[in-house]
């Protein structure tokens, strides 16, 4: 009962941020209020082996080659006795994950991770592996972990039915050689979880006018991407993540993740638009490091551009990625 899965992160253009978790039999369901889109992320990529024995007595869980315990092996453990009932299986399990991106590049390692655990648990424990499935356990571990199972270009569909709530691919990686300058600009760690931010979202005023605004955009980005529609896309994003960013500030209590040196990076990159020195866009996640969505063929130029901003840690580039997959070679 062995399987290894590897799967990539994902960046979300139309953003996940608010869930059902607080409402009665919806616990730890991570059923979002709004649909969502993302691309995945072919440098960031989780390899997973799960092994499920009589020989292991307990459940072990090792990351990047370390043991861990704590809160990182909870939310793992938890996970494992998920699938182990719907499975019906009481084997205790070894769990091993590795990351191929360091932590603190900008990118939330738990999408990917969340999608590889997924897939290599229901292979082991013969479990449907058919990507909606997968898609809806992945989402268990990691709302955004749901985006990252099926390839490419990927919409994911908010329904309070846990049955009907997975993501699916609107585009191959193919489709669009799109590409992801992760800027870095501070390497603190999130003070507040995305788990507990989501339960937060209600508290801002200006949620419920979130979510009317967002089912708009969502069909306008959905349709920029299939039209390869850059201006479009750009703009959009941008809103998004205001947007998300507003509900988050404004909540009780308030959450607020960006620098100094993200709104000086927003501004600079407007003002590179404005000259028509590039045309770049930026989204934001759960964090202060500003991701800048171009073609390919301005990648050389924004990296030149983000060379001469003083308080630039360092970049990470991403194009569109396939979705999780089974490999053989297991990492024990
Ligand atoms: C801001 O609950 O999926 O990235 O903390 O990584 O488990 P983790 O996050 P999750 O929330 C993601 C929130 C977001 C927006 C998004 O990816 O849609």
């Amino acid at each position: 009962m062995k399987a290894t899965a590897i799967a990539h992160a994902n960046i979300a253009f139309v953003k996940y941020w608010g869930n059902r978790n607080d409402e009665a039999g919806k616990e730890g369901l991570n059923l979002p209020y709004n649909d969502s889109i993302s691309m995945n992320l072919d440098n960031a990529i989780t390899k997973t082996t799960v092994e499920f024995s009589p020989d292991y007595k307990e459940d072990v869980v090792i990351i990047n080659g370390k043991v861990v315990e704590g809160r990182k092996k909870e939310r793992v453990v938890n996970f494992l006795n998920f699938v182990r009932e719907l499975a019906s299986v009481e084997h205790k399990c070894k769990v091993a994950s590795e990351n191929n991106f360091p932590m603190g590049c900008g990118i939330a390692s738990s999408a990917s991770a969340g999608a590889a655990l997924a897939l290599a648990c229901c292979k082991a424990l013969g479990l449907p592996t058919e990507e909606s499935f997968v898609s809806r356990m992945a989402r268990r571990f990691s709302g955004s972990a749901s985006r990252s199972v099926p390839p490419g270009f990927v919409r994911w569909k908010a329904s309070e039915n846990d049955e009907e709530c997975f993501a699916t691919s609107i585009a191959s990686p193919h489709h669009w050689k799109l590409c992801d300058v992760v800027a870095m600009v501070s390497e603190e760690h999130k003070k507040v979880t995305s788990a507990q931010g989501h339960l937060l979202a209600k508290t801002s005023p200006f949620f419920k006018a979130r979510l009317e605004e967002v089912k708009e955009r969502v069909e306008k980005v959905h349709q920029a991407i299939l039209d390869k529609d850059i201006a479009t896309l750009g703009e959009e994003i941008e809103r998004e993540a205001i947007s998300m960013h507003v509900v988050m500030m404004t909540s009780s209590p308030p959450l607020f993740y960006w620098s100094p040196e993200t709104i000086a990076l927003i501004k600079a990159l407007h003002e590179w638009r404005e000259s028509g020195e590039v045309q770049a866009y930026f989204t934001i996640d759960a964090g202060p490091n500003v991701h800048l969505i171009c073609e390919e063929r301005e990648k050389d130029k924004l990296l030149e551009l983000l060379q001469g901003l003083p308080f630039l840690k360092r970049t990470f580039i991403n194009f569109p990625s396939e979705g999780a997959k089974l490999v053989k070679e297991h990492l024990f």
